[in-house]
């Protein structure tokens, strides 16, 4: 796919994510419209939507079809934007900026931060939970696969996922004894476990079996890693502009990365195989499956090895 047309397709493509946030959002109103209005303003600051996308390829590339995905679509980045809110607590990264604008926290205060969060976490339960009044929830295992699902997002974003590398990363602070294991450990739950939600309810809920799930698992496994890595090559030579987030951060609260122990050169190497080894397991699973066109999801994993945002 030549790179202009992608990189439209990709517009159009988050574009449309965008436009089923808007819709799955809780309205702003109520005694409890602070809150409401602090999820909202988080949530729709933008981001690339990347999680959301990559369920949808997937499901796409397993032949789903329908809007069965959708709630799980919206939920996977309401799950993702809570954990960036709380992320950017002053008890946490204590940063001033995410998405191009002021922190949730700097413009609710703090405990509207910590409720919108949590506010998000428990929508994101609620929007999913959706998935059984669907029409398309009544066709034949449809039930079954949305309940793999949600099972799948609640594990991986909870203590063993999302929660527990937030953990780890939080007491390797200041640590100078971090092993390569341990700092794998964080990233791949703090950052991979989302991404391995993400991709592989879009499997599941498109009924690939359980073989193809722990491909896509393994694959989403490089992916995440991958994204953090970059992630933290980019908090030492990204632009605040570009990333819409201060750079930096991790330096000012003391983090130990895969920059800081492996130096820049080897990290990008780093990205580059493990981005290539994930494009190799969807090349595999789409040969065998004779699947729809992975070309999108396929480029959408290679220009993350060079992404600036
Ligand atoms: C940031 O995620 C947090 C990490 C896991 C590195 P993204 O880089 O996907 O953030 P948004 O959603 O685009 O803002
Ligand atoms: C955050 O890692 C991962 C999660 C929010 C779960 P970072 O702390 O490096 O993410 P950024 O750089 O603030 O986006
Ligand atoms: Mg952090
Ligand atoms: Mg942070
Ligand atoms: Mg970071």
């Amino acid at each position: 796919m030549e790179k202009e047309v992608f990189q439209q397709e990709m517009r159009r493509k988050t574009q449309e994510i965008d436009a089923l946030l808007t819709t799955c959002l809780p309205k702003e109103e109520g005694y409890q419209k602070t809150v409401l209005q602090a999820m909202n303003y988080s949530v729709l600051a933008g981001g690339k939507r990347l999680r959301p996308m990559l369920m949808l390829e997937v499901y796409r590339m397993f032949g789903g079809q329908g809007g069965l995905v959708e709630p799980f679509m919206a939920a996977i980045e309401m799950i993702h934007t809570y954990s960036l809110v709380h992320d950017d607590l002053p008890a946490m990264d204590d940063d001033e900026y995410r998405r191009g604008r002021k922190t949730t926290h700097v413009v609710y205060g703090e405990a509207f931060a910590i409720l919108a969060g949590d506010g998000l976490l428990n929508y994101a339960f609620e929007t999913a939970l959706r998935a059984f009044e669907l029409p398309q929830a009544g066709e034949e295992g449809a039930w079954r696969r949305v309940a793999r699902a949600l099972s799948v997002l609640a594990q991986k974003a909870g203590v063993y996922g999302m929660i527990g590398g937030q953990t780890a990363d939080i007491e390797a602070e200041g640590g100078k004894d971090l092993t390569k294991q341990r700092l794998l450990f964080i990233h791949e739950k703090k950052t991979a476990a989302l991404i391995q939600a993400s991709m592989m309810v879009g499997a599941l809920l498109a009924g690939a079996d359980e073989q193809e799930v722990a491909q896509i698992e393994k694959c989403a496994y490089n992916i995440g890693i991958a994204f953090q890595i970059q992630d933290d090559i980019l908090d030492v030579v990204g632009t605040k502009e570009e990333l819409g987030k201060p750079i930096g951060s991790d330096e000012k609260n003391h983090k130990q990365t895969y920059v800081t122990l492996n130096g820049l050169e080897r990290s990008r190497q780093e990205v580059a195989r493990l981005s290539e080894e994930a494009v190799a397991i969807l090349d595999g699973l789409s040969e065998r499956k004779g699947a729809e066109d992975a070309a999108f999801l396929r480029q959408l994993v290679l220009q993350l090895i060079d992404r600036r945002s």
